[in-house]
């Protein structure tokens, strides 16, 4: 018998085991887990996390075989899976009725993915069932990349929580929709041109997606509130200058061009690299949270690659504004 103390994941799998909750680490954010086939299981991650219960779970499996128990798997869904799982990419496909309403919000479609951590698929393959598992966090904050960002969220956790060490990627998966036309619904470490050499070509990004087409300074007030700190906190456009004045919290991808001794300074990749910028993101939102600034100042990277995944989380967690 291996003991509790050598086995990290015994208490984890005993709790999803016995149809309860257990955060998990994954490649790109904390995950707080649960077995999908348990209507009763889901409905308290959605309570632990205070979601609202239209917003549908990813479903978690071990590897692409599962996939064919809990969705309809098309060959295009097959040849990206055989490309990119384990990894970073949420495929979302016709679901079936192993899967209870309440993981999908009622639709008939299901969120599937196959993280790239060897701890998390240890889990669920130990568990021996799909696991729903939104980030971490509670509804519209910022999703943890580490244990210790989870227990910050949680202080009263009743639920282990797998230390799994920070994540490697940082930001959640991309989420592409493969009900009709393929359609990046949530950009992510897997990008749309790394999707169209198996596509075709890149898939289109959804309209909530896209802000080139929905333009948050159109709806200033109607942003989606989501991966947002305490603090108010307001986009930089690449080239406009920093504004500057006491309480101010900077977030800057290479921080070449602060102006001196502004106030805390967070620099996201000095290289200009923007894989490692998405590593330290959500990190670096909580230090500057907890900074006490007033008012937090962020950069936007530019919008390539991963870069669209940054920006994304950052229109959503702030508003675009000139000062
Ligand atoms: O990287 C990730 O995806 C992390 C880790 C833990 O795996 N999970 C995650 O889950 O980010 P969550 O619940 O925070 O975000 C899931 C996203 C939501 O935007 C949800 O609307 C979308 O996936 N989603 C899930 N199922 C869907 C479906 N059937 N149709 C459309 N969108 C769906
Ligand atoms: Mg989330």
């Amino acid at each position: 018998m291996t003991r509790r103390e050598s086995d990290p994941l015994a208490a984890a799998v005993a709790a999803i085991r016995a149809g309860r909750l257990a955060a998990m680490p994954t490649e790109t954010v904390y995950g707080l887990a649960g077995d999908a086939t348990r209507p009763g299981t889901v409905l308290a991650i959605y309570e632990r996390k205070d979601r609202p219960s239209f917003d549908p779970l990813i479903v978690h499996l071990a590897a692409a075989e599962a996939a064919d128990g809990v969705a309809r798997v098309s060959a295009t869904a097959r040849a990206l899976m055989d490309r990119f799982w384990p990894g970073p990419l949420t495929l979302v496909l016709p679901r079936r009725s192993a899967i209870p309403d309440v993981v999908t919000a009622g639709l008939d479609t299901v969120g599937v993915r196959c993280p790239d951590h060897p701890l998390a698929r240890n889990l669920i393959r130990r568990a021996g069932r799909p696991l729903a598992a939104p980030s971490a966090n509670r509804f519209g904050r910022v999703s943890p990349t580490t244990a210790a960002h989870v227990h910050e969220q949680f202080p009263d956790a009743d639920f282990p929580i797998v230390d799994g060490g920070p994540c490697r990627v940082g930001v959640e998966s991309t989420v592409l929709a493969l009900i009709a036309e393929p359609v990046v619904l949530r950009p992510g470490a897997v990008t749309p041109a790394e999707l169209g050499t198996v596509l075709g070509s890149p898939p289109r990004l959804a309209a909530a997606a896209d802000h080139r087409v929905n333009a948050p300074q159109q709806a200033p007030g109607r942003l989606p509130s989501h991966y947002a700190p305490r603090t108010p906190l307001v986009l930089r456009l690449p080239g406009a200058p920093w504004p500057t004045g006491t309480g101010l919290g900077y977030l800057a991808f290479r921080g070449h061009d602060l102006p001196p001794a502004v106030g805390p300074v967070e620099v996201l990749s000095p290289t200009g690299d923007l894989r490692e910028a998405a590593t330290r993101l959500f990190a670096a939102l909580r230090r500057l949270d907890a900074a006490g600034c007033v008012r937090l100042i962020a950069e936007l990277v530019p919008e390539e690659g991963i870069g669209l995944a940054i920006d994304d989380r950052l229109r959503r967690a702030g508003v675009e504004t000139a000062s």
